[in-house]
């Protein structure tokens, strides 16, 4: 299997220790199941590598626009990890869960007055400010409170991560953060310093997602540490702390490449260490703010098969009770998937068929060129798998269709962490 935590046994699909036809037939589709044990796992890989290297003070942030609820933050805070938010509504379901808002960091490239406001009230510890305007707002609304907030600078490295173009983020001309090429983000950390209000703690960078290359996050922290040696000899400041950002890619289908995501991180952190021992600066604390590794093996979607349409001489679809709106990556970005008939996991004969929702619009495909069972038929349960990073959390309303539930699943045992939207929750907002 793909992933340790799915097994067949005896013909039926069991996840992370629980039998998901039960969990469907429980809970109903589509579903989303999230395996509890693997995200502490992974959450407690970061940890152990970032712990034991060559940077103290090191530690991991959860990318939470991955993958947001109330029970996520709990998980988190619980395994020692910070939280990258990135809008007043991520903040605020943090805070809900009771997170340690001081170890939160506030990223995005426009953040409103409302925002910046409501992310002090909270007590959000950091802000990764993106812009000159920004630094400016947030140093006026820090004045006006009359505390001195800390911030990291978010810059531009110019690397090219090599992976799809709409999480390739760290390029010169990308609309995140000051460039560090052209000059501005030197001018951007001279403006920081000279900012009453202001507490300069360090530089954040984010390069991209799905990053395979293991060469990929040295080449920044080779960009990063020279900028820090920059801001050392010409602003005399240190820089306390290197934000490496996330990004680590996972593995969806068999065949893709896979990265060992510790020992990548030893090699940055000795490297860094090394680095700015001979340019001569303080090594600082790092931080990766992982979103996609932390979450996304730890889920899979359930669906139930609605119809299987056999256009003879062209081909094949298989309609599913979801759809582009609880999974929009493949319409998005042409994300591959494995996926499996949950009832008929080792079929003896398939068919290929394009997997594809409920939407009215052609576009809406989970994905195309699955084998299925020849005999698939209504009824039949689908699971589709490693979709726990960057589907609940980018799931919408389109069609009026609810979003399905998210159950968490830790050694068997299942819990509701989302409850089933409602037709009320639909027409809410709706003035009648
Ligand atoms: N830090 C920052 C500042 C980010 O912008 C991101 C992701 C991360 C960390 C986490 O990156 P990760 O470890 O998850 O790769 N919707 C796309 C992914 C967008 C990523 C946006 N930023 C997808 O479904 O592939």
């Amino acid at each position: 299997m793909l992933y340790d935590n799915i097994e067949i046994k005896d013909g039926r699909l069991i996840f992370a220790g629980a039998d998901a036809a039960k969990l469907a037939e429980k809970y109903g589709t589509p579903l989303y199941l999230m395996d509890e044990e693997r995200i502490r796992q992974s959450c407690r890989a970061y940890s152990e590598a970032l712990g034991g290297c060559l940077c103290p003070g090191s530690k991991a942030i959860y990318a939470s626009k991955a993958c947001c609820f109330g029970k996520i933050y709990k998980i988190i805070a619980e395994e020692g990890l910070g939280a990258d938010v990135v809008s007043a509504g991520e903040i605020y379901t943090a805070k809900k869960a009771g997170f340690p808002m001081e170890e939160a960091y506030f990223q995005g490239n426009n953040k409103t007055d409302a925002d910046i406001s409501f992310a002090m009230d909270c007590g959000v510890g950091y802000f990764v400010c993106d812009n000159f305007e920004e630094l400016d707002a947030v140093d006026a609304i820090a004045g006006q409170r009359g505390i001195k907030q800390k911030i990291l600078l978010r810059v531009t490295p110019g690397i090219d991560p090599h992976t799809y173009d709409e999480v390739a983020t760290g390029k010169v001309d990308s609309k995140f953060g000051v460039a560090i090429e052209t000059g501005q983000a030197l001018e951007a950390v001279k403006a920081a310093l000279s900012k009453k209000n202001l507490d300069f703690r360090g530089i954040h960078c984010h390069v991209g997602s799905m990053v395979f290359d293991s060469d990929v996050f040295i080449r920044s922290a080779a960009v990063m540490t020279g900028f820090m040696s920059d801001i050392k000899k010409i602003l005399g400041a240190d820089t306390k702390i290197l934000d490496l950002g996330g990004g680590y890619g996972v593995k969806y289908y068999e065949g893709q490449g896979e990265i060992d995501i510790p020992a990548n991180i030893r090699l940055v952190a000795k490297y860094v260490a090394e680095r700015c021992s001979s340019l001569g600066i303080a090594v600082p604390a790092l931080r990766l703010e992982p979103g996609r590794s932390i979450v996304a093996d730890a889920g899979i979607t359930l669906y139930t098969v609605g119809s299987v349409k056999k256009i003879t001489g062209y081909k094949n679809y298989v309609s599913v009770d979801g759809g582009m709106t609880d999974n929009p990556r493949y319409a998005l970005y042409g994300s591959r998937y494995t996926v499996l008939t949950a009832n008929k996991p080792e079929p003896a004969e398939t068919i290929e068929a394009d997997l594809v929702g409920r939407c009215c619009e052609s576009g809406d495909i989970i994905q195309p060129g699955v084998r299925f069972p020849t005999d698939i038929k209504r009824g039949d349960l689908v699971a589709v798998l490693t979709t726990g990073a960057y589907n609940y959390s980018m799931a919408s309303n389109y069609n009026r269709i609810p979003r399905p539930p998210v159950v968490t699943v830790s050694a068997g045992r299942d819990s509701l962490a989302v409850r089933r939207e409602t037709l009320d929750d639909l027409t809410g907002c709706d003035i009648f």
